[in-house]
């Protein structure tokens, strides 16, 4: 078969490795892929993950059997709708599904409607009558844009000041665009985050195993958002009782509530939770797989890819048993040092011969030049995932790992795990 993924960082080249695993795949095309993902993968830098006649047009003429479209993005913009139009089978939410994280007042109501818990909150697309219901608010108070804003466009004012400063920053200085038209305003939630990604084929969910994302840029969550730093699973939080609450009372009611609403789910349903005082409430839904979380997810698991993939397209996910290895992961991003500020590019990576069997080194933001050598070229470079029986040794086989790779002004977190290992010892 031949496999087209739409994408092209760490998570992509963690999807393409597993993909990779079944024995009838002889081509994987990743459009646009980077030069790390080119040992594993046919990159086509040429079309971007945005481009979606392109994409199409490139899928005909290659005869692709199969295509997965993994970021929001082209999600959000159709690729899926495309690609079907053209008769071509993937994986992945139609634009209307996408919805549920293209706009962030879609899956507010969609969440009030349906009962299922979230923050309380209300929306705005007048900056004034904003600012009016900030001045009665307590903080703090979050403040996010309608829209899809690269990870960024959720800001938390500390007092009313800060809130003018956001409001005026997403809705007349439009940092994110025109994803700032409406912004939904709400409480301010306290627990333990948890990651939770499930393959759906609208009605069936298989829930994979929990992650624990680390956002923030310095160690002790310090310093500013990113798109990840490093990532464990599973998530001590997420216990046997927690996920049957987020069975009963989120995962199923969202299905339904996609359903119900005419535009049913398929494909990977990112379940951002918070487990707080009152129960396990969704910060947000991602129409995708996590980056970092697919980097320590997908290495556990057990059953092929590529079958679940064609079960959530043929909704048949009801008929499969979606198995896991019972250890950990740890996936540690190494950063270019400045992220998620300024940062310098084309610094040559050094490698060492080879990594460790439990290692896996996922590209993420890296060029390959014309002599052969691979140079970085983003924010995040590389995620170095080790996976063991237990997670203290995960981390520490992920950050040996780490520290055999080199290059100038390498940064990345000392701490990811800490806290889940300390969540484990008080359990
Ligand atoms: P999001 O982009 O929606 O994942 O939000 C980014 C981060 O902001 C989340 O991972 C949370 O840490 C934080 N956040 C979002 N919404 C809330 C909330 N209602 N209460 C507290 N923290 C929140
Ligand atoms: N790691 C968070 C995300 O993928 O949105």
């Amino acid at each position: 078969m031949k496999l087209l993924v739409v994408g092209g960082g760490g998570r992509e080249h963690a999807i393409i490795q597993k993909l990779k695993e079944n024995p009838g795949v002889e081509t994987i095309y990743a459009l646009p892929g980077n030069g790390g993902i080119a040992a594993d993968a046919v990159c086509v830098p040429e079309i971007g993950a945005k481009d979606i006649p392109a994409i199409v047009d490139f899928a005909k003429s290659h005869a692709v059997d199969f295509a997965v479209v993994a970021p929001d993005d082209p999600l959000a913009l159709g690729c899926v709708d495309r690609l079907h139009d053209a008769g071509i089978p993937c994986f992945g939410p139609d634009a209307k599904a996408a919805r549920i994280e293209a706009s962030k007042v879609f899956s507010k109501n969609l969440m009030k409607k349906y009962g299922i818990p979230t923050a309380r909150y209300e929306v705005f697309d007048d900056p004034a009558k904003a600012l009016a219901y900030l001045r009665t608010a307590s903080f703090p108070i979050v403040v996010k844009a309608d829209g899809l804003a690269l990870g960024k466009g959720v800001l938390i004012p500390q007092n009313l000041e800060e809130a003018e400063a956001a409001v005026k920053s997403i809705m007349e200085d439009k940092a994110f665009g025109d994803s700032g038209n409406e912004i939904v305003v709400e409480e301010f939630l306290t627990g333990p985050e948890v990651s939770v990604l499930a393959f759906t084929d609208g009605t069936a969910i298989a829930p994979m195993v929990s992650s624990m994302d680390h956002k923030r840029a310095g160690d002790g969550d310090t310093g500013l958002n990113t798109g990840g730093m490093g990532t464990v699973a599973p998530n001590p939080y997420y216990t046997a009782d927690v996920a049957k609450v987020c069975m009963d009372t989120i995962f199923l009611p969202t299905l339904a509530a996609m359903r119900a609403e005419g535009c049913p789910f398929k494909g990977c349903l990112y379940f951002g939770l918070m487990i707080t005082p009152d129960g396990p409430k969704v910060i947000e839904y991602n129409c995708r797989f996590g980056d970092p979380e697919t980097q320590v997810v997908l290495p556990l698991l057990k059953t092929d890819l590529l079958t679940i993939m064609q079960a959530v397209e043929n909704e048949t996910l009801a008929d499969l048993a979606v198995e896991w290895s019972d250890g950990a992961a740890a996936c540690v991003i190494l950063a270019s040092g400045g992220y998620p500020g300024h940062y310098e590019k084309g610094r040559p990576i050094s490698f060492p011969d080879a990594f460790p069997a439990n290692v896996t080194c996922y590209h993420a933001g890296d060029k390959r030049q014309p002599d052969g050598t691979l140079v970085t070229s983003g924010g995040r470079v590389l995620g170095v995932t080790a996976t063991a029986p237990t997670l203290s040794q995960a981390l520490a086989d992920a950050y040996a790992a780490a520290g055999t790779v080199d290059f100038q002004d390498k940064y990345m977190r000392s701490d990811i795990g800490r806290r889940a290992l300390r969540a484990m010892e008080e359990a």
